[in-house]
């Protein structure tokens, strides 16, 4: 008999993209198994690869899917991208790679290999002396612009804060001490039509794209804007793609914005990116275009993969 190749899915939350990768998944013959990555472990024993993933003990899959690296201490998160690294040495598909996450995660990383890599995105200062960072606040709003304050690993819109003209630059919400400050200036996207783009890339290819009517400057699903789909091979869709390649990503969301004047800048790249609202607003199906691509960069022969003892 046949057995159904499982492909761990690492999540600690399944809900509706979970379900919806199972589908794409069992669509192309491989069982979904969800996974947290607390539950993983490295055992560095003579003869074994040295990594455990629960209900793989028997040997590695050739490829895993990461949906979602929990948060937690300094040690717990490094030791959860410990196994993505350790995974990829071992020839398994690691779909986003442990550095790819890395490096989007971080959104000061973000910013500095977009700059890097010439992709356009707004005047970006990340610092932990609250004397620089105020220093940045009274430059920038005496020259007329505003800022945007945001957690280095902030998403969904969560903790992001506009400071204008005359505002105290508020302490940042970290364990740190010193804390963090990672501060942007603020794009107005038009006052009271606040909207910026999502365009989700996949393989070097915008696969969909949407514009996102906030009801505040804050544009984000979860915080509640309005999706309408647009074209995805527009320059929205070209600066997005430039954004995927400096962060080197196999897949992503990008959030691009536009300023009044018609400058297009992207604001992050999301590497464990949401899609129900661009799914909703295009009617492509996201999962299913994410697991395609996942197959077709599995290993092809995979000698000894499922032989490797976790
Ligand atoms: N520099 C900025 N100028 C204008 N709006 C911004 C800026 N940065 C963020 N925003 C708004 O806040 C939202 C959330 O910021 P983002 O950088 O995407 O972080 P998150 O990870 O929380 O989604 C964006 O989608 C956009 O609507
Ligand atoms: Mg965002």
């Amino acid at each position: 008999m046949q057995t159904v190749t499982r492909i761990p899915v690492f999540t600690d939350d399944p809900g509706w993209h979970g379900k919806r990768l199972s589908e794409a998944f069992a669509a192309r013959g491989l069982e979904a198994i969800f996974v947290s990555l607390k539950d993983c472990a490295l055992d560095i024993l003579p003869g074994r690869a040295g990594v455990i993933i629960p209900g793989f003990e028997d040997g590695l899959p050739p490829g895993v899917f990461v949906r979602g690296v929990p948060g937690g201490t300094l040690q717990q998160v490094i030791a959860r991208l410990d196994i993505l690294h350790a995974l990829k040495m071992l020839g398994v598909l690691v779909y986003n790679d442990g550095r790819a996450v890395e490096r989007t995660v971080d959104k000061g990383m973000t910013s500095f290999l977009l700059h890097h890599h010439r992709v356009s995105t707004p005047p970006t200062w990340v610092c932990e002396s609250r004397h620089h960072a105020q220093q940045v606040l009274l430059r920038e709003t005496m020259a007329g612009h505003a800022l945007v304050m945001k957690p280095l690993f902030g998403s969904q819109g969560m903790g992001v804060r506009r400071l204008e003209a005359g505002d105290i630059l508020p302490v940042p919400m970290e364990q740190h001490v010193e804390g963090l400050y990672y501060l942007q200036r603020y794009i107005d996207s038009g006052e009271g039509a606040w909207h910026d783009y999502r365009v989700f890339i996949i393989n070097g290819r915008a696969v969909a794209a949407m514009a996102r009517h906030g009801s505040s400057w804050v544009n984000n699903v979860a915080l509640g804007a309005r999706c309408e789909a647009i074209a995805n091979d527009s320059e929205v869709a070209e600066l997005a793609l430039a954004a995927a390649q400096a962060v080197e990503i196999d897949y992503c969301g990008v959030d691009v914005i536009r300023d009044c004047q018609g400058k297009l800048s992207v604001l992050e790249v999301n590497s464990i990116p949401a899609w129900k609202g661009l799914q909703t607003s295009t009617g492509i199906d996201i999962a299913q275009a994410l697991v395609d691509d996942f197959c077709a960069k599995l290993p092809v022969s995979q000698p000894g993969l499922q032989s490797i003892a976790g």
